[in-house]
């Protein structure tokens, strides 16, 4: 099966060309100047599909490295599973996700592995890799870390908060990131003091301060630089690289920039809702509203100025990337077990569909440049977490993960259409994104070459997702 995409803008991280993308298979084979000839052959008569991209871009098909799909967590369950997640993720124009198998303490990491893979197996609509979290840092956990290496899991998350549930001690992110630094992987840390926070929470419901407003305000800015700063250090003791999730303090990035200028593998994913979202309109909105955006780490005051500066430290690559940590709840059944005690309510928030085009709305208000937006969503997704080459890139041999976006094109999310109740596909009854315009739209998505969403409407299929082996991080050496 040969298909050209025709005239459309080729936007990769290193620039924009107008070109032809053939595609042969699940693999893309050449990027040519408009109209080429090949060997004096005309290829759109040699081809079975023609896709006129003319005046869109061509971009590789987003990576979206933190979501939690069918995730036990909070005295609940995400209420994505990977058929419906990696669905959404597709008509968002995301073709790779890397997922958190999840270890809690007592269990064994390379079970919870294995329950894992059969959880995603033909279910996936997209391609997808796994991150591993461990909470008790057992023996058996680093012997581990070895074995999930070879197959493919080169990425480890660590807890400095949720005390009892997967918070790690000191001393048990000491000996991962000794393990990291010996073998190669990379830490990934979900950097808040959660002892802080836990006497914080503690005090404000003594108070009677049990809104969701005050799940932002029992997370200070403090608590994320401090553990940012102590992650920071153990990494700079151990030699290990880290990876500081969902980043949402200015002061946490500040930290990150100060390791990176001292030359240390410091690096730093932040996510839409910490660039659009804040504390006093979507936390603090009346009643329990505030329960649609509890996510940890949690939003930021806009009068402090943490969402402008993020945008900035993406434009500066203080930040490297942007994923979701896509961590979906309903408001019915699951948020709404933290009426009258906001720590009760599940942390997390649902964008998966969302990523691509929220940032590309950032190159519309000039936060961010065309190629930075393929950068931050795509490239160095694939670069960090060991896919660039199949994946990241609109280039010979590259997997044919290939989004058409329309410039011209304009999404409405969470808008009622005739006849529905919700304009996203993610498992949720409500959207964290309501009333959000984007000026632009996903037109066409293609997962290793097969057409799987096009004008509106979805044509892959479960299942149509690989597992993703990955390599070591590209940027460390
Ligand atoms: O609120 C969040 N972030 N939920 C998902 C779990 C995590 O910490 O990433
Ligand atoms: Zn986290
Ligand atoms: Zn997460």
């Amino acid at each position: 099966m040969k298909t050209l995409i025709k005239n459309g803008m080729v936007v990769n991280s290193t620039g924009t060309v107008s070109a032809d993308v053939l595609i042969d298979g699940e693999t893309i084979t050449a990027v040519l100047a408009p109209g080429s000839t090949l060997l004096g052959f005309d290829i759109e008569s040699n081809v079975d599909t023609v896709i006129d991209a003319d005046g869109k871009y061509v971009i590789p098909g987003g990576i979206d490295a933190h979501t939690h799909m069918q995730m036990p967590f909070g005295g609940t369950e995400a209420s994505d599973t990977f058929e419906t997640g990696t669905r959404a993720a597709a008509w968002g124009g995301t073709t790779s996700i890397v997922d958190f198998v999840v270890q809690y303490a007592g269990e064994s990491v390379l079970d919870q592995y294995a329950l894992w893979q059969q959880k995603a197996a033909s279910n996936c609509a997209i391609d997808y890799g796994f991150h591993q979290i461990l909470s008790d840092v057992q023996d058996s956990s680093l012997i581990a870390m070895d074995e999930l290496l070879k197959e493919g899991v080169s990425s480890f998350k660590l807890f400095m908060a949720y005390k009892g549930v997967f918070l790690s001690d000191d001393g048990q992110i000491t000996k991962a990131m000794q393990k990291a630094a010996t073998n190669g992987s990379m830490i990934m840390m979900h950097a808040e003091n959660g002892s802080v926070i836990d006497l914080l929470v503690q005090q404000a419901i003594a108070a009677g301060n049990t809104s969701p407003l005050y799940h932002g305000l029992t997370r200070p800015w403090q608590a994320e630089e401090e553990a940012t700063h102590r992650a920071i250090m153990l990494a700079n003791l151990t030699g290990a690289p880290l990876y500081v999730v969902h980043v949402s303090a200015k002061q946490a990035v500040a930290q990150i920039a100060a390791a990176r200028d001292n030359g240390q593998n410091v690096f730093g994913e932040t996510c839409p809702q910490y660039l659009y979202l804040s504390l006093e309109e979507n936390l603090g909105a009346p009643g329990f509203e505030g329960a649609k955006w509890v996510c940890s780490t949690p939003l930021r005051s806009k009068a402090e100025g943490h969402q402008h500066h993020m945008w900035q430290a993406l434009r500066t690559n203080d930040i490297q990337m942007v994923s979701t940590d896509h961590c979906p709840f309903c408001m019915k059944g699951q948020k709404d077990m933290g009426i009258g005690d906001f720590s009760k309510i599940p942390n997390g928030i649902g964008s998966v569909e969302h990523r691509m085009d929220l940032l590309y709305q950032g190159v519309v208000e000039s936060n961010i440049s065309l190629e930075r937006w393929v950068e931050v969503t795509s490239t160095t997704p694939a670069r960090m977490f060991g896919m660039y080459g199949k994946k990241g890139v609109i280039q010979p041999g590259a997997d044919a993960d290939v989004v058409i976006y329309d410039p011209h094109g304009h999404t409405s999310i969470g808008m009622p259409e005739e006849g529905r109740t919700k304009t996203h596909h993610m498992n949720m009854d409500y959207s964290a994104w309501e009333g959000y315009e984007i000026d632009g739209h996903v037109d066409t998505v293609l997962s290793r070459g097969k057409v799987i969403v096009d004008n509106n409407e979805y044509i892959g299929a479960k299942g149509d997702g690989r597992y993703l082996k990955r390599s070591l991080s590209q940027y460390l050496i």
